[in-house]
């Protein structure tokens, strides 16, 4: 407790020092590392504007509940509604890389539309990202994955000392932590990770608003179950995501011919590895009844029982 209120003190001075007068934009996204990032820019008195972007893919009421959050916390962020730029962005692609890329290089668009004089931006990447993004720079053919905040566009900015990283010596447990010591609400800070890219990332293939919607409400059943039956806080990360391969099943008398779902929930310390959760047969019964009922345009619901390695945490 010592520590981490020293430690406090010595990030918020830090970030001070850096900042001085400069105008700073700093994208929200709702997730621990951006929230704990936005507090500490203010408790450093910046010169901040937040932006919380919404780039329609988001879960269920998520915009809801995050601008209800930063209400909470006495932080203000501005929304800026992009969904349709995004969607247009994505159309007609269906490669994983290029779809990071290209969500990547518009939230960069995005910020600078509406802050056009921003000096600085600030971002709430972690260690195990830079980590990450080290080994990726090493070898073109070795890289994993590009995520939002390592696309191009940043890491140019980033030459030019125009961003700034105060969290990027932590891990999430640690972020938690300072989290904490800055004294925001237990819930916020137990929110499981959600990528930058969000359920673009979750719907292999051309994403479209027919696909987003059944993600959307069988992440939401499933979210639900976990949040009842008192599994939400015990696993890393949990989430649906679509498998557009259609299959045949019956519907009342009928046959259909619809997707599946994969429901995937993993325990993790620092999302370099993971595990699957074996969750209680009865919660996956319920969640399964509850979302082959409910949700139409799926037939099917699939437990992803893979580590990481070899598979990674989403889908692409
Ligand atoms: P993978 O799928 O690589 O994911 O095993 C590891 C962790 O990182 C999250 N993730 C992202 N987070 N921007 C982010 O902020 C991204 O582009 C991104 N891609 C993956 C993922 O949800 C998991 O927690």
């Amino acid at each position: 407790r010592f520590r981490i209120d020293d430690f406090k003190r010595e990030i918020i001075a830090d970030i001070k020092e850096k900042v001085g007068t400069k105008q700073v934009v700093c994208g929200v996204s709702g997730g621990v590392d951006s929230t704990v990032l936005a507090v500490l820019l203010k408790e450093a008195g910046a010169n901040v504007r937040a932006i919380f972007v919404d780039h329609g893919l988001m879960r269920k009421n998520e915009g809801d509940e995050v601008r209800a959050n930063f209400e909470r916390m006495g932080v203000p962020i501005e929304t800026v509604d992009c969904s349709e730029r995004f969607l247009t962005a994505l159309s007609g692609v269906d490669d994983p890389e290029k779809k990071r890329v290209i969500i990547g290089n518009l939230f960069i668009d995005v910020f600078w539309d509406a802050v056009g004089d921003a000096e600085l931006l600030a971002q709430g990447t972690l260690y195990p990202d830079v980590i990450e993004s080290a080994s990726n720079a090493k070898s073109k053919a070795s890289k994993i994955k590009t995520h939002h905040n390592r696309v191009d566009r940043i890491l140019e900015l980033q030459a030019e000392g125009k961003v700034l990283e105060p969290l990027a010596e932590l891990f999430k447990d640690e972020v938690r932590e300072l989290g904490t010591a800055l004294g925001i609400p237990h819930d916020i800070l137990q929110r499981h990770p959600f990528p930058g890219p969000g359920l673009a990332v979750r719907c292999p293939g051309e994403v479209t608003e027919q696909k987003l919607k059944i993600i959307r409400d069988c992440d939401y059943i499933f979210i639900n179950q976990l949040k009842e039956q008192g599994w939400y806080d015990k696993v890393w990360q949990s989430y649906a995501c679509l498998v557009p391969v259609k299959t045949v099943g019956v519907k009342g008398d009928e046959r259909s011919y619809e997707w599946a779902i994969s429901l995937r929930a993993v325990i993790s310390e620092d999302a370099m590895t993971a595990d699957w959760v074996e969750l209680p047969y009865s919660l996956l019964r319920e969640a399964s009844n509850r979302i082959l009922n409910d949700v139409s345009g799926i037939n099917r619901v699939l437990y992803d029982i893979s580590t990481k390695p070899p598979a990674s945490i989403e889908w692409e």
